[in-house]
């Protein structure tokens, strides 16, 4: 995922508690030439990662953490912050849209809409 967003343009870090697994993201960052400055892996658990700096969120996860993700976020990004999920959506927001289906289905969420319908429903 972090490669498909570097060739769109956009500046990635990706985060992966395995450390084999970011171990092996850097090699693979290194061998296609594509710079730190570009892209950069940290083995860091992003739940102990505060991550109000970041524009746009890529989740491929599991199920049963989507809803305590979901809370998090909400919490630290900013407005304008777009969400895709992958395979598992957040099961209590809304998305912008859709594409793919079955195991190839991702949801988009832009946190600006989130917030209106969550506190639309709070005040209900
Ligand atoms: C479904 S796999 C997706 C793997 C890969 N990103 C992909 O697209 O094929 C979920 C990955 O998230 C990592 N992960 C789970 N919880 C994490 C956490 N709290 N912080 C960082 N990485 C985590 C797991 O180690 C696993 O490699």
């Amino acid at each position: 995922m972090v490669f498909a967003a570097t060739v769109e343009g956009f500046q990635c870090t990706g985060f992966e508690i395995n450390s084999i697994l970011t171990g092996y993201a850097r090699v693979k960052a290194k061998w296609k030439g594509i710079p730190f400055s570009t892209a950069s892996f940290v083995n860091q658990d992003f739940w102990k990662t505060n991550l109000s700096k970041y524009n746009n969120m890529t989740v491929f996860l599991a199920p049963g953490v989507m809803e305590v993700l979901g809370r998090k976020l909400e919490k630290e990004l900013p407005d304008e912050a777009r969400v895709i999920a992958c395979r598992f959506p957040f099961p209590d927001w809304t998305p912008t849209a859709t594409e793919g289906d079955g195991l190839d289905q991702a949801w988009a969420y832009d946190m600006n809409t989130i917030r209106k319908l969550s506190t639309h429903t709070i005040m209900r």
